[in-house]
């Protein structure tokens, strides 16, 4: 719907001039309604569009609801139908950090319906279906990565802590800058907290999980750390980047945990080397 909105401009999926999406603007959205229409196999239901990730505020959710019930009202009086149904997408943010924004859900679904009320009154539309896809938000906070601690470097000015994963199982940071807030698990502690950098093991200078993030003075080789808010865009976004092997996912309730998603060993990425 021509609208800038997300957490960084890699994941803005609703401004004009990119590969996502038919422009409202250019034309291309009502041209794209006109070739549906002429098809006789085709049944246009509704309109759709998911303006970005990581939005933590209402506003672009408001406009978009504005502009594509604009479109609505541009198709019934072209084409004398009425769309029954209208997708607004997902984006919904939520915090990665202690501090960070998420978007507040009740008060988007309190605004957006509001706007289509309001919309679809001034332009005398019967109301549409109302549909949103949540992703990040649902599943995000579901998940925690664990990593092992491989490294302690201290240099005259910074800690560094190396762990067993970073960039293959998580490319977020190293594709558009994203921090995480990694704490100690598994053992108490009372070393007090230095600043450290928290970095991958894989072979890039760039592969950093968290900065200067408080961890305890005495953190070391074999601890484990977890970072929160792990459970989307993470295993998804896994590769084999410099061929470690995606880690697996385990599901943990009540006390009881079941592997869902076993370790990728050197076995399997073996099986597809075909030799000389
Ligand atoms: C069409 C569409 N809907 C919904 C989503 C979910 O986005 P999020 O996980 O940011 O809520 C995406 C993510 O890429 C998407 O492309």
């Amino acid at each position: 719907p021509g609208i800038a909105a997300g957490g960084h401009t890699k994941i803005r999926t609703g401004t004009d001039d990119q590969k996502f999406g038919l422009s409202l603007t250019d034309g291309s959205a009502q041209h794209a309604v006109t070739r549906i229409l002429d098809q006789p196999h085709l049944e246009l239901v509704g309109l759709h569009c998911h303006i970005g990730s990581q939005v933590d505020s209402v506003k672009p959710y408001v406009a978009a609801v504005r502009r594509m019930v604009g479109l609505m009202a541009r198709i019934r009086d072209q084409h004398g139908i009425t769309l029954p149904q209208l997708n607004i997408g997902g984006g919904h943010a939520i915090a990665y950090r202690p501090g960070e924004e998420h978007l507040n859900i009740s008060a988007l679904a309190q605004r957006v319906r509001a706007e289509l009320e309001d919309g679809c009154a001034r332009a005398h539309l019967p109301l549409p279906r109302l549909t949103i896809e949540p992703g990040r938000a649902i599943a995000g906070p579901a998940g925690v990565a664990v990593y092992r601690v491989l490294a302690v470097k201290r240099t005259g000015t910074r800690t560094f802590v190396a762990v067993d994963g970073g960039m293959s199982d998580n490319p977020r940071p190293a594709l558009y800058g994203v921090r995480y807030a990694p704490r100690l698990v598994g053992r108490p502690t009372t070393a007090p907290p230095r600043l450290a950098t928290v970095v991958g093991r894989h072979c890039e200078a760039g592969d950093i999980l968290a900065d200067d993030v408080a961890l305890p003075g005495d953190i070391h080789p074999g601890d484990l750390l977890a970072l929160p808010a792990a459970g989307a865009y993470h295993l998804s976004m896994a590769s084999g980047y410099n061929l470690i092997g995606r880690p697996p996912v385990v599901a943990v309730s009540n006390g009881t945990a079941r592997t869902l998603v076993r370790r990728e060993s050197q076995d399997d990425m073996n099986r597809r080397d075909i030799g000389l």
